[in-house]
């Protein structure tokens, strides 16, 4: 399966910002040996969208309710995004977990919403440093893909260590093959034979110059990628280093 290079703007991205960001990847996604998409902030889907008519970058959200619609001030339900212009959604990314207190359950919950209403949805999980050095690595993200991950779940994975997101600092490639294989082994164990077609990405610190070995490691099905995502310079040049 081709590898997915997915970059989560998170809160940045004014309209100028983002139509800087997204004309150069157009004009440079031709021809990748990888799926690219963008997840720029609710109030840029649509013109993000909408510039990337005809190419080959999708456009996805980071969040979404777990309800269709209602009294819900402020949230964004799966419907919107889909009718904004979105076909992927990221779900409980760390920061979300940490910032909105959000549970497995909660996320399980958005998952099931965002495939109902016709999203493909990225589920995150990852340990933070804490839990690392006790050793608690894989107790953390097998119980946050049990708890996430609805029955039945079509979708991507990605592998987010909370202590290597912003950091610079990334996992060492021993620690994404292992982790990677872990979480493998979970979802065929919680999927059957499905669980060996989804996509496991990694993310946390990718940079151009570091890419190319982690998308190497077997069981990494491609990056989820923060800061780098905001140069088309930059996240073009980890999507290069892709795998075909
Ligand atoms: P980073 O963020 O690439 O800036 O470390 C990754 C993420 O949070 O998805």
């Amino acid at each position: 399966m081709r590898q997915l290079i997915a970059g989560n703007w998170k809160m940045n991205g004014l309209s100028e910002e983002a139509a800087a960001i997204v004309g150069p990847l157009r004009r440079g996604a031709d021809g990748l040996a990888c799926d690219l998409l963008v997840c720029p902030p609710f109030t840029q889907i649509f013109t993000v969208a909408h510039i990337l008519v005809g190419s080959p970058v999708a456009v996805g959200g980071q969040d979404c309710h777990p309800n269709e619609k209602g009294a819900h001030t402020g949230d964004i339900s799966a419907a919107m995004l889909r009718d904004a212009g979105a076909s992927w959604v990221i779900l409980g990314h760390s920061e979300r977990r940490q910032d909105h207190h959000e549970t497995d359950a909660l996320i399980q919950a958005k998952t099931h919403a965002a495939v109902a209403a016709g999203l493909a949805p990225i589920v995150c999980v990852g340990e933070t440093a804490a839990q690392r050095v006790a050793g608690d690595q894989n107790k953390v993200v097998g119980g946050q893909l049990a708890g996430s991950l609805p029955p039945g779940f079509s979708g991507v994975v990605a592998y987010e260590p909370v202590w290597a997101i912003g950091t610079g600092k990334t996992a060492t490639e021993a620690d994404v093959a292992a982790m990677h294989l872990f979480i493998r082994e979970t979802l065929v164990m919680q999927l059957g034979q499905a669980g060996e077609g989804v996509r496991i990405l990694y993310g946390g610190s990718v940079r151009p110059a570091n890419a190319g070995s982690l998308l190497a490691v077997p069981h990494v099905g491609g990056a989820l990628v923060g800061g780098a995502s905001l140069k088309a310079e930059e996240f073009l040049g980890i999507a290069k280093a892709a795998k075909a």
